[in-house]
């Protein structure tokens, strides 16, 4: 085998060695277990302010059966955990901060590959952007999603926190029920059971190739998911002595692989902005056209909410990921290395469906509209997404006024205002919830319908905004308008009563407004955007890139490899 990374701390003389070892002894290791052996790092997202986390360390415990089973030596470490549910203002502020967490604990530290326990919606793009800053061997094990809800004798998941919400606001549904609707929604261990961000970023990984085959689809609560997690434990030492890193499994077709999968499943629109700032950090040239997937007619093949019927535990028994993979054969790149050493089509070879409503074929697909469609026009110069699966189709082409919300304390103060003059052709506008307004982009783009709208029945209104969505939630939301209002694009000038076209089949978004128009405006802006003075947040909005490049910290863009350059010892 050749020459361990960790044998640089482990195998050194004198005094360096001796501290280096010594210290490792205090825990009662003896010297055999971590010289000579491949060191692997289990880096844990485990918190008890992480829900979908929380059983992450017992979970690591399989990951040490399979390393020493294969003969290396685990090392669990922990990084910055994000919860979607209780962080606050916005996990996303976060993402950055936790990849910087992941690299420089990674490559400070002894180690010859890594395990990233990847959960919550964040935690996992923010360990893989930290692990490709310094490429190490390197696989990815997911919590997995919780088991299905049940409610009065159906079935739930998060993306009911939604209906329930609007239905609590017209009086459907009490207080009481709200509060038994909660314990009946999340009754196990895991993370949200709908085609949400956390499951979207495991598809992510898993068609990535950074996985093992069915790590995105077993429920967490599964004790197959313990044998992945083992076995996952097992391969990471291989793939040390293979030496076989991530730049080799992230090549621009294991991009174009998740893209296609990604349309497939009908994933969260959050994966654009992950991918994006993934891509950024290995090195991949992939930007926001490259999403277009609704171009490239690759249809919705899993039944699942938000744009379907069903839950992660159905598409797990229906044939997981594999079986998705299996029928989009013809659109991937079979060769593509995962990290199994093997091409992408060896994870699915041998997939069966065995539930054809859930998975659906190409030939009959669930829904031929799938994936995202990218809108250009005067309003976002620079791209905005939608997900026309989870839209109203008589509203994807649309002309209406527009009722603007100048940031998300005025839509806060007065969408439910009777006096708001609004019905159900306008479109609303929410500005200032970008990367750099908010700041961190939060999930607001689907806001609430006003509540005299929905006392009249309506469920959906064309909504426009620089934030992004919930990947449970669904609408005709058009997100991740870029440039952002605080970074002075058009959005920022669009008022009450201003004409906005809204054609996803031609990919356009428009403000009925003349160049003149716009730069007249654009002199006398007022900013509504708030403006840190101190802290990571400050370092934050003065780095953070646009959504359409990723919304990664301009400085924290390709790697600086596993070398330490300097040595105190
Ligand atoms: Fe963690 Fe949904 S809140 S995955």
């Amino acid at each position: 085998m050749r020459k361990l990374r960790s044998a640089e701390w482990f195998d050194r003389n004198g005094k360096d060695g001796f501290i280096y070892r010594s210290w490792m002894k205090n825990q009662g290791i003896p010297a055999h277990e971590f010289k000579g052996k491949p060191v692997i790092g289990i880096c844990n997202t485990w918190s008890e302010l992480t829900p979908c986390n929380a059983h992450f360390r017992e979970l690591a415990e399989s990951v040490k059966h399979g390393i020493y089973e294969a003969g290396g030596f685990p090392v669990e470490f922990p990084v910055m955990s994000l919860g979607e549910t209780l962080i606050k203002p916005t996990a996303m502020l976060y993402r950055n901060l936790v990849s910087m967490d992941v690299e420089e604990s990674i490559r400070a530290n002894p180690l010859d590959g890594v395990v990233l326990l990847c959960g919550c919606d964040k935690t996992t793009p923010a360990l893989i952007m930290g692990a490709c800053s310094v490429d190490l061997p390197t696989i990815v094990v997911s919590g997995g999603a919780m088991l299905t809800g049940k409610y009065q004798g159906r079935d739930i998941a998060t993306s009911d926190v939604w209906r329930f919400s609007e239905a609590q606001r017209s009086g459907r549904m009490s207080e009481e029920e709200m509060n038994i609707a909660e314990a009946c929604m999340s009754r196990s261990r895991g993370h949200c059971a709908v085609m949400g961000t956390a499951s979207t970023m495991a598809v992510m990984a898993e068609a990535l190739g950074l996985t093992l085959a069915d790590n995105a689809s077993i429920p967490a609560a599964d004790s197959r998911r313990k044998v992945l997690a083992h076995l996952s434990g097992m391969r990471i030492v291989d793939m040390v002595k293979e030496d076989l890193k991530l730049s080799q499994v992230l090549t621009r077709n294991a991009f174009e692989n998740a893209i296609i999968t990604n349309a497939a499943i009908g994933g969260s629109t959050n994966f654009i902005i992950h991918l994006l700032a993934i891509a950024g950090r290995i090195g991949v040239e992939l930007s926001i056209d490259d999403f277009n997937t609704s171009e490239r007619g690759i249809p919705l093949l899993a039944n699942l909410q938000p744009s379907g019927r069903y839950f992660m535990e159905d598409l797990y028994y229906a044939g997981g990921i594999p079986a998705v993979m299996k029928e989009l054969d013809n659109y991937l790149h079979q060769d593509s290395i995962t990290i199994s050493g093997k091409p992408l089509a060896e994870n699915y070879r041998n997939a069966e469906c065995f539930n054809s409503d859930v998975i659906a074929t190409v030939e009959k697909p669930f829904n031929p509209l799938a994936g995202i469609t990218v809108l250009k026009g005067n309003i976002c110069e620079h791209g905005a997404v939608i997900k026309p699966s989870a839209a109203t189709p008589a509203l994807m082409k649309h002309i209406g006024k527009a009722v603007v919300f100048e940031n998300i304390d005025d839509y806060k103060l007065r969408v439910d205002d009777p006096e708001l003059v609004i019905d159900e052709t306008s479109v609303m506008v929410l500005k200032n919830v970008g990367p750099k307004g908010y700041p961190g982009m939060p999930e607001v783009g689907n806001m609430s319908i006003p509540k005299k709208l929905l006392d009249k029945g309506i469920t959906d209104m064309v909504r426009v905004s620089d934030g992004r969505m919930s990947g449970t939630g669904f609408g005709t939301v058009v997100l991740h308008v870029s440039p952002e209002a605080a970074a002075g694009g058009t959005l920022a000038v669009i008022r009450d009563g201003d004409i906005i076209s809204l054609d996803v089949a031609a990919g356009m978004l428009n403000v009925d407004l003349s160049a003149n128009e716009i730069s007249e405006r654009k002199k006398n802006l007022q900013s509504f955007a708030d403006q840190a003075t101190r802290g990571y947040v400050y370092l934050f909005q003065q780095h953070v890139e646009q959504a359409h490049l990723g919304a990664d910290l301009d400085f924290l863009k390709g790697g600086s490899g596993s070398e330490v350059l300097k040595d105190s010892h």
